[in-house]
């Protein structure tokens, strides 16, 4: 008997297994009720008892080590003929990272359906700009600070000392867009005008010398300050949620007259004072006003007939209040983790 079982036990050491009808043949002849082990368990009953003891003990670990041998053949044969026919080595492991829309690019197809809903059509315009479409045209003197090397990032000035309207600069709002809608087009005219622009500027939670801007010109007979607000005030209840309330202060840009500065409620404490609102309960989104009727002359607008409002916001920040992000910088750096959060908005 203990021969039988160290001559079986080499046997089942040699067998070899390569595929799942083998791996079956090995489990009937072994291990099955009607196999060799089970044939030896009945024989045992015969074993003298005086070797019992050595005898149960190399039986059971025969079969044990038979049990082994199936189990571990069975995962790895599995699992080979699972993945027959689609061994691809080419193909990326699972599971498949999905791509994410940019936190900027949300907002900004956020931004622009919203006034698209109302009838503003989408128009571009170059980053490389001329003075005369950034600043001359739009009601700048010629020694506003705007124009200013620190403000402004020039590509060439044909003078150090003046400004000239054929200065090529990086643009520093989209603004410009407008005035080349203006040039091309006659009222009525709707449209916003989304793009990068450039500001001389140091890199700070706050602030970088690259981000992006929506601008929205609207020009017609009778446009008047109450449309202005009326518009701003639907676009920051969609944007921002129902319950926002607005504010406009009196500002000064020159190509806009009267001016404003629009606030939303903080949708961080509801209006009740905040370390994000700075304990003001508003928060500054964007720059208005009426159109200068010198802007409308440039563009070859009748100023008589025609009045417009127009409108600018930055983009990061309209982002920030609403995903309650307070460092500008992280729109730039493309850090995962911080992307990666926004894999959920449209
Ligand atoms: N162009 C202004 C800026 O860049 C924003 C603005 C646009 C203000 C239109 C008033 C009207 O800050």
């Amino acid at each position: 008997m203990l021969e039988k079982i160290t001559n079986l036990a080499h046997e089942i050491i040699a067998s070899e297994i390569s595929d799942s009808s083998e791996l079956e043949a090995f489990r009937l002849k072994y291990l099955s009720k009607k196999g060799i082990i089970s044939e030896l368990f009945d024989e045992f009953r015969n074993v003298p008892s005086e070797l019992k003891r050595e005898v149960g003990r190399k039986l059971n670990e025969l079969k044990q080590n038979a049990q082994e041998k199936y189990n571990t053949y069975k995962g790895t044969i599995g699992a080979a003929e699972d993945r027959s026919g689609v061994n691809d080595l080419t193909r990326p492991a699972y599971p498949f990272p999905s791509g994410s829309r940019h936190p900027i690019s949300i907002v900004r197809r956020e931004i622009i359906d919203i006034f698209s809903r109302i009838g503003f059509v989408v128009s571009e315009g170059p980053e490389i700009e001329d003075d005369n479409h950034v600043f001359s045209k739009l009601n700048f003197a010629p020694e506003h600070p705007a124009r200013d090397m620190q403000d402004t990032f020039y590509i060439y000035r044909n003078s150090v000392e003046d400004s000239n309207p054929d200065d090529i600069l990086l643009r520093t709002h989209t603004s410009s867009v407008q005035v080349r809608v203006m040039e091309k087009q006659k009222p009525p005219i709707r449209t916003i005008s989304p793009g990068r622009v450039f500001r001389n500027e140091a890199i700070s939670a706050r602030a970088h010398c690259i981000f992006h801007q929506i601008e929205g010109l609207y020009i017609d007979e009778n446009v008047s300050f109450a449309d202005l607000k009326q518009t701003l005030l639907y676009f920051a209840r969609e944007l921002y949620g129902k319950d926002i309330r607005i504010r406009l202060r009196p500002s000064y840009f020159p190509f806009t007259e009267p001016s404003a500065e629009m606030d939303v409620s903080c949708n961080l404490c509801g209006g009740k004072g905040c370390n994000v609102c700075k304990y003001t309960g508003w928060l500054e989104v964007l720059g208005c006003g009426m159109v200068h009727p010198n802007v409308l002359e440039a563009c070859n607008i009748d100023s008589k007939k025609y009045t417009g409002f127009a409108f600018g916001m930055g983009i990061e920040r309209a982002a920030m209040l609403k995903y309650q992000v307070n460092d500008l910088r992280l729109y730039f750096e493309n850090d995962m983790r911080f992307l990666e959060q926004f894999r959920s908005a449209f």
